[in-house]
């Protein structure tokens, strides 16, 4: 089978969909490849996230990979939040058909880009090499 049932499950009954109207924080990051995009929204209480919503406008696997991502994050401190990896997600996920390993990395660098958004709105100073992005979205041309 192409896809585990814990994807299946995640896929068809997806956690934490919708938005979050006066979040703390909130991320956005697209893939240039296959045009999906993912929102993430935080609400964060003393560096705890107290709660977390997506939208993704993208494939299954991408929908499985921010539901299981924000399972994953919810009741947590940041601190764990940043260090969630997209192998973490697929993991969890029972694994993901190889050529859509890169759709759990939206759910990574999403999550990421909200917890950013926050800290720039606190202007809470952090350690920038903890956000650089993988290359995929970045332009060069200068
Ligand atoms: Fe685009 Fe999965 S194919 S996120």
């Amino acid at each position: 089978m192409l896809y585990s049932e814990i994807v299946m499950d995640h896929f068809t009954n997806p956690r934490n969909v919708g938005t979050i109207e006066d979040a703390d924080g909130i991320g956005e990051v697209g893939n240039a490849k296959c045009g999906d995009i993912m929102r993430i929204y935080l609400k964060i209480n003393n560096d705890i996230i107290e709660d977390v919503k997506f939208e993704t406008f993208g494939c299954g696997s991408a929908i499985a990979s921010s539901s299981m991502a924000t399972e994953m994050i919810k009741g947590k401190p940041l601190s764990d939040a940043l260090t969630l990896t997209n192998k973490a997600v697929a993991e969890a996920l029972d694994g993901l058909p190889a050529h859509k390993l890169h759709c759990s990395v939206l759910a990574e660098e999403a999550i990421k880009d909200a917890i950013k958004n926050y800290y720039d709105k606190n202007g809470i100073e952090y350690d920038h090499e903890q956000f650089k992005q993988s290359d995929h979205d970045h332009d060069h041309d200068h």
